[in-house]
């Protein structure tokens, strides 16, 4: 072989390896690419993962907020379907709760609903979807509703819904059932894990809120019956009162609607007249601590008689101040006889040192008194006692009590007569 033809032949040979060295190189750089857009393929996942968690995390959030932050358990409810709706990216979503009474599932709260049908609906137990015949702890779906729709609870729904997937996850609270959660799809889906697991999740915050919520209502139908049950002994121990200190027929009731009345034109607010109602049907109370013999003399008094019947508003503040539910109406017991100028018993108070419940009630008390037999005494007009009760204001009595006290009894005409 001549030599260049020779050379010629190395050359192409070297120029052979080269091109598959390039190939091989060639390779290498694509693989390497690939693996590259595989990572960051793997990499927006994991960033679209910690995105999703972390809306998770806030939705579950602002469902804490609403369970601490709310009475309501309507409004609590609604901020975790709102959190269903936009994180597990339903078109529909309601809650049934547990009729603790029917064991029937009774609407409780829906949103992203087309008619209101929705809120008709009553699931019996064991009524659930084919097969189920009970709650049990797990979620159930049904991904063709239009095929399943013969074994479908809420058939009615769907005529107008158009709903296409159902999942149900059961509102479990100490192990007992108290209802279901449920979301609809208006197109086909599958979900995930995640999802399915946030499905749970909500389910569970909303079993808590059911839970808070069910255990203030118990808190305050307690209270609110223990406080009827008090009211109502309060009202017979005044009857009583008022049986024994020769007093005629709703006596205390009458004054008491009076005061509440007069404490209104006061401006008193809502809170203090749940106090002074109870004050006033309880004024005389201490009467309880006079003996019969000077309650009930047919005749005037004589001075140790008198020294012992001033003593009246004191016994009340003995006998009611130990008790805390009562301690906030003592004004009406305790300083009922003050008088305006200072002359008054048990304290001498004089002025804005006599509380305004007082203030208020003395008039009244003095215009029942006096329109009322006495054994000692017939009763006065009207106008006698109007005209007396405004020949003690500045003395006795407040000058500005009397004149709301002429101004209530005109605009009502009480019986003056
Ligand atoms: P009460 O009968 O409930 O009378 C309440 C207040 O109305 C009296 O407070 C007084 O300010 C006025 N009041 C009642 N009746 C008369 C009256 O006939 N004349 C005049 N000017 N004011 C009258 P007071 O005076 O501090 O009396 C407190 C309680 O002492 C009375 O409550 C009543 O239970 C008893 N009391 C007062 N006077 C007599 C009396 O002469 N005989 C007897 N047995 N008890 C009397
Ligand atoms: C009365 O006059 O019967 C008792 C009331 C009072 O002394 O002011
Ligand atoms: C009372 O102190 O019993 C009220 C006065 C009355 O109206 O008899
Ligand atoms: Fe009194
Ligand atoms: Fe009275």
């Amino acid at each position: 072989m001549p030599k260049h033809t020779n050379s010629l032949h190395n050359q192409n040979q070297e120029k052979e390896k080269r091109a598959d060295e390039l190939i091989i190189a060639n390779k290498e750089l694509a693989f390497q690419n690939e693996e590259k857009e595989k990572r960051a393929d793997e990499l927006a996942i994991a960033n679209e993962n910690i995105v999703s968690q972390l809306q998770n995390i806030q939705a579950l959030q602002k469902i804490d907020r609403a369970i601490l932050g709310s009475q309501d358990l309507d409004l609590t409810l609604h901020v975790v379907l709102e959190q269903a709706k936009s994180e597990l990216k339903v078109d529909a979503a309601a809650i049934l709760l547990l009729s603790p009474y029917s064991q029937i599932l009774e609407f409780a709260a829906g949103i992203g609903f087309r008619s209101k049908s929705i809120e008709h609906s009553r699931l019996r137990l064991g009524e659930g979807i084919g097969g189920h015949t009970e709650l049990e702890e797990a979620i159930v779906s049904v991904t063709n509703l239009a095929e399943n729709s013969t074994e479908f609870a809420h058939t009615s729904l769907l005529a107008n819904e158009g709903f296409v997937t159902y999942f149900r996850a059961p509102i479990i609270f100490k192990g007992e059932v108290r209802g279901v959660l449920e979301v609809f799809h208006r197109l086909p889906f599958t979900p995930d894990q995640d999802w399915l697991n946030f499905l749970e999740i909500l389910a569970g915050q909303a079993a808590i809120a059911v839970d808070s919520a069910t255990n203030l209502t118990k808190l305050q139908n307690a209270n609110r019956e223990l406080f009827n049950a008090y009211d109502s002994t309060l009202e017979g121990w005044s009857r009583a009162l008022d049986l024994r200190d020769n007093e005629t027929e709703g006596h205390s009731q009458r004054v008491t609607e009076m005061t509440i009345k007069l404490a209104k034109m006061a401006g008193v607010n809502e809170a203090e007249l749940v106090h002074v109602r109870r004050g006033a049907l309880l004024h005389d109370i201490g009467k309880m601590g006079i003996p019969d013999n000077i309650l009930l003399k047919p005749d005037k008094l004589s001075e140790e008689e008198w020294i012992i019947m001033r003593k009246h508003p004191f016994f009340a503040f003995k006998l009611l101040s130990p008790i805390a539910y009562l301690r906030p109406a003592l004004d009406i017991p305790y300083c009922h006889h003050e008088k305006w100028d200072g002359s008054g018993y048990p304290r001498g108070l004089k002025g804005e040192q006599i509380p305004l419940a007082a203030r208020l009630f003395a008039v009244v008390d003095i215009w029942d008194a006096l329109r009322s037999d006495r054994p000692y005494r017939k009763s006065w007009t009207a106008e006698k006692v109007i005209g007396y009760i405004k020949s003690l204001s500045g003395t006795h009595l407040e000058p500005s009590s009397v004149e709301l006290f002429m101004k209530m009894i005109s605009e009502d005409e009480i019986d003056v007569n």
